[in-house]
């Protein structure tokens, strides 16, 4: 382990946190829509499940925060990017939970003790389930009901929150929940997919400027899933388009309006919305793995390649190509805001790790410069449809008791991060860098 550890040096103020959201983690959400959806699920005949379980008390983080944050801290991660839930907020339409928003007031307060800097994300694919009930993304009030409880948070926490991220994935909503029926509403409609996909880029330029103008100095960014997509076969012109569309629907949509705030076809005809604020402070980079797309079918390995919980296979050189895409697209910070495996072998997940911090160290020595590393997840979670059967978790727990258990993969990334710290060997700095 040493010798990977002695490869990899990081500037000391590289940022190294982890990633979670409220609802994976913090279990028993009664009002978001996943959580009935999914008890809903579970009356179903087995073969018309789309659930594999339902999450219930998950991790118990909601109780348990407060220990989770200790180990946070004695793991050596001094930032953690999460989500509060929408749902606890507004239990009810145009009900403001003020105990919830108290308990949020106590988690930042325990992040903070603990010198973690806390990136809260607003909203992470769950809504409140009162919303879903009134056709959700597809309501024509859905902004304004958004932009209440974005005001309401930003109210409570805004005076120790300084770093926002607006939405987490917001080009893999559309695709989820009205193309590929991954999430709820589980339906497939090209004209829904456009209207929703409008949707989430306005979610974000409005909350972004509800943000800025609480306070100016609020640095507030999104996680985007970067799709990194490859023909199947090189030199078939049909999963050459597939591959072309696929990225242009899911990256440089996103990117086009981040920076000027056009919608590009086919979302719109290049027209700029002009309300809000679509620029960002920084970008924050979700990535797995890599993705081919025989016609329209994505294939997420190669034969022969070794699978993961979900099915992908690990290709670290991606992260690398989404960090340099970034910077020439945005040329604003970047932090690797997700990036993880889920697996029971822990051994995989060290390699898994070293291999794309080794990734991140080459984007930076290049002169990719890039601000922070957030492991997904700190915890084992649910993992939406597939329950809990992916492990994606430096921290693993005991259902029954709820006691958390440090993996090995724990104490590696802990003793990268004190080599970065502490090592005497020359650290990459933004000023040894050529460029960026
Ligand atoms: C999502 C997480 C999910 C992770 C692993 C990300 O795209 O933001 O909610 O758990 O992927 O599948």
């Amino acid at each position: 382990m040493q010798d990977f550890i002695n490869d990899l040096k990081f500037p000391t103020d590289f940022l190294w946190g982890t990633s979670m959201s409220g609802y994976q983690a913090e279990g028993n959400n009664i009002h978001t829509d996943y959580y009935h959806l999914e008890l809903e699920d579970m009356k179903k005949p087995a073969d018309l499940q789309r659930f594999t379980e339902p999450s219930g008390v998950s991790s118990d983080h909601f109780n348990r925060y407060k220990e989770d944050f200790r180990l946070m801290k004695e793991l050596g991660f001094r930032a953690h990017r999460t989500t509060f839930e929408w749902a606890r907020l507004f239990p009810e339409k145009g009900k403001f939970d003020l105990h919830a928003a108290d308990h949020y007031n106590r988690v930042i307060d325990s992040m903070l003790e603990n010198g973690i800097r806390p990136f809260i994300c607003l909203n992470h694919f769950t809504l409140p389930y009162w919303l879903y009930k009134e056709g959700g993304y597809e309501n024509k009030d859905f902004l304004t009901y958004f932009l209440e409880y974005v005001s309401k948070l930003v109210s409570h926490i805004g005076d120790r929150v300084h770093d926002w991220v607006t939405l987490n994935e917001p080009n893999l909503i559309p695709f989820g929940a009205y193309l590929v029926k991954g999430m709820p509403p589980f339906k497939t409609s090209i004209a829904a997919f456009i209207r929703v996909y409008r949707l989430v880029l306005r979610m974000h330029a409005e909350s972004n400027a509800l943000i800025k103008s609480d306070n100016t100095t609020n640095r507030v960014g999104t996680a985007h899933a970067q799709l990194l997509t490859f023909p199947y076969r090189k030199n078939n012109p049909v999963d050459i388009f597939f591959s072309w569309l696929v990225d242009r629907l899911s990256n440089k949509a996103v990117f086009e309006f981040i920076k000027s705030g056009k919608f590009i076809s086919p979302l719109g005809f290049g027209e700029k919305y002009n309300s809000g604020r679509h620029e960002i402070d920084f970008w924050g980079i979700n990535y797995y793995r890599r993705t081919f797309l025989k016609g329209p079918k994505p294939i997420e390995a190669l034969p022969g390649e070794r699978t993961c919980d979900l099915g992908g296979a690990s290709y670290p050189q991606g992260i690398y190509q989404s960090i340099v895409r970034a910077k020439k697209e945005l040329n604003v910070p970047v932090y690797i805001m997700e990036n993880g495996i889920g697996t029971s072998d822990d051994e995989w997940r060290i390699k898994y790790i070293y291999d794309h911090l080794a990734e991140v160290a080459r984007a930076m020595n290049d002169g990719y410069h890039t601000e922070g590393y957030f492991y997904w997840s700190f915890l084992d979670n649910f993992e939406w449809l597939h329950g809990y059967k992916a492990k994606f978790g430096l921290v693993g727990f005991d259902n029954q008791t709820f006691e958390r258990s440090v993996k090995k993969s724990a104490i590696f990334l802990k003793e990268i991060i004190n080599h970065s710290c502490c090592s005497e060997s020359e650290p990459i700095t933004k000023n040894s860098l050529n460029g960026v």
